[in-house]
């Protein structure tokens, strides 16, 4: 070869070189394409009557010594406000498919008692029922989200709480809501028909259930001023062909919302999932390369959804997300407690980001469950409360809500286990009202620092912020001991220098920005 092309070879090669072997991901921000809304409900969360999310989370004993609205504990009430909880989906999950709304409504005293079949067998007394979980929703100032009962309920039963919430005037429902103490209507819009239909509610066919969607949908009643969103029973994982047979039985009109479930087992085996806080590097990276395939799974489902509703009229409502490993050590099997660890602050980063970038689908998602059950914001035990690593990603994360996504791309450097890979970083970023750019940064290599740098031309920004939820291992837990272990603090490593934005990724971190 000759010397002078030799030479324009290694010329032309130079600036990858460079690149490579600092490390740098270039990240192309398109400021001026953002259009769709990052929904605030895609931040929404989930309470079921569940081992101690209710019952020990929300709702105590009134002999606790804390301060308490009634009989719920308002510490939890002002952690959840300070995220701006959107929405709170009830009463389940399974349970939504056993519950009995009417168990729940009149003196406490006087309620009959249930035995929770799915989660236990452990009595439920129905002390918390209708008005104390509206209660609980005006407190929080979020909207509530009801999962009615298909699997055991009656289409008369369903069209009755309707009426109970929403109807303003004389009927027999809101003649009874207004003798148990509420003279106006809730006016609640968020309405589930039946929960995992497939499965805890009713075991069916997706040909069965479009069918019996539509009977129950039908009598759940618009009122004045209460249009319902009405969300349907969706798949789980992969199961694709559940998604078509909904989109193609049922008209767009008839179906605000359909649900998707998806779970992160660290194994992939639900027989062990995994324990909580004892992992390896090497159950760290299959449960990321887990948390990571919500990326395809929306993107199949949206594929079947976009065949019959290519404007994208009806939503994909995640209302079941989050990490499931196996309960503590000594709990009970059926209370679904578990720690929580800077892992777990990787997962809510990393699904967060997939859910805002494919905001023109994903409108509603509920992580589960907010208080002591799977991936939990908030853990308690009697007085004490702490705030999860998961708490601190949602209060970075909050930045996002009802801004417009701004499309990203770029290409991440693979973090590599044995023969597998996955991308060290993922990242979503958005525009609010006031002009203010937030981008949201995820590395979940646990060894490597990750340069990223990004070149905003034709955005006005005279300096960039930042937070970050980080820890040296991704094991690390907040405990009752030590209750701030991982919390979120000033992130100083990221600068401006013209038009160019570097940022100095830790290992194991969620970092947020914000560039105004
Ligand atoms: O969140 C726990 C359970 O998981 C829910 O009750 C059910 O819908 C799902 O299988």
């Amino acid at each position: 070869m000759k010397k002078s092309l030799l030479f324009l070879i290694v010329l032309f090669f130079i600036p990858f070189v460079r690149s490579a072997a600092q490390g740098t991901v270039m990240l192309n921000l398109n400021a001026a394409g953002a259009k769709d809304t990052i929904s605030r409900h895609i931040y929404g969360h989930f309470s079921e009557h569940l081992g101690r999310c209710i019952y020990d989370g929300f709702w105590v004993d009134p002999g606790l010594n804390i301060p308490k609205q009634d009989r719920i504990r308002m510490d939890v009430v002002n952690a959840l406000k300070k995220i701006n909880i959107p929405n709170l989906r009830w009463p389940g999950g399974c349970f939504a498919d056993e519950y009995h709304w009417r168990d729940g409504i009149g003196p406490r005293d006087q309620r009959p008692k249930m035995v929770n079949t799915n989660w236990g067998g452990v009595t439920e007394d129905n002390s918390f029922g209708t008005h104390e979980f509206m209660e609980l929703c005006s407190l929080l100032n979020c909207e509530p989200y009801i999962a009615g009962n298909v699997g055991s309920g009656t289409v008369e039963e369903m069209a009755k709480w309707v009426e109970y919430f929403n109807f303003d005037g004389i009927s027999p429902m809101a003649n009874l809501r207004k003798q148990n103490g509420r003279e106006k209507p809730w006016k609640v819009t968020f309405w589930g028909v039946g929960n995992e239909s497939w499965g805890c509610g009713g075991n069916m066919t997706p040909e069965f259930y479009s069918d019996l969607y539509k009977r129950y949908a039908t009598y759940a009643r618009d009122y004045p001023g209460s249009p319902l969103k009405k969300i349907a029973s969706g798949a789980s994982d992969w199961n694709t062909n559940w998604t078509e047979v909904m989109m193609k039985n049922v008209p767009a009109g008839q179906m605000w919302g359909l649900s998707l479930h998806y779970y992160t087992i660290p194994t992939g085996k639900w027989s062990h999932k995994g324990s909580a806080t004892q992992f390896d590097e090497k159950e760290y990276f299959s449960t990321m390369k887990n948390c990571l395939a919500m990326d395809e799974i929306v993107k199949r489902h949206s594929a079947v959804m976009d065949k019959y509703d290519p404007k994208k009229k009806v939503a994909l409502v995640v209302d079941e997300w989050g990490v499931w490993t196996d309960v503590e050590p000594g709990t009970n099997p059926g209370f679904l407690y578990q720690q929580n660890t800077m892992r777990d602050a990787l997962i809510a980063g990393s699904t967060l980001n997939i859910f805002n970038n494919h905001c023109e689908r994903v409108k509603i998602a509920s992580l589960a469950q907010t208080i002591n059950v799977l991936q939990a914001l908030i853990l308690t035990e009697k007085e004490k409360m702490l705030l999860t690593p998961t708490y601190h990603v949602f209060d970075l994360y909050k930045a996002h809500m009802d801004a417009r996504l701004i499309p990203v791309q770029f290409t991440s450097p693979d973090y590599v286990s044995g023969d597998e890979k996955i991308p060290a970083v993922n990242v979503s970023a958005s525009l609010d009202s006031k002009g203010v750019i937030h981008i949201s940064l995820v590395n979940v290599d646990p060894s490597k620092k990750i340069t990223v740098s990004s070149i905003l031309d034709g955005t006005k920004w005279s300096g960039v912020s930042g937070q970050i939820v980080t820890s040296p291992k991704f094991n690390d837990y907040n405990s009752f001991d030590n209750a701030n272990k991982i919390t979120s603090s000033k992130f100083t490593a990221a600068k401006k220098n013209g038009n160019k934005l570097t940022v100095e990724l830790p290992p194991l971190s969620v970092v947020m920005l914000e560039l105004k």
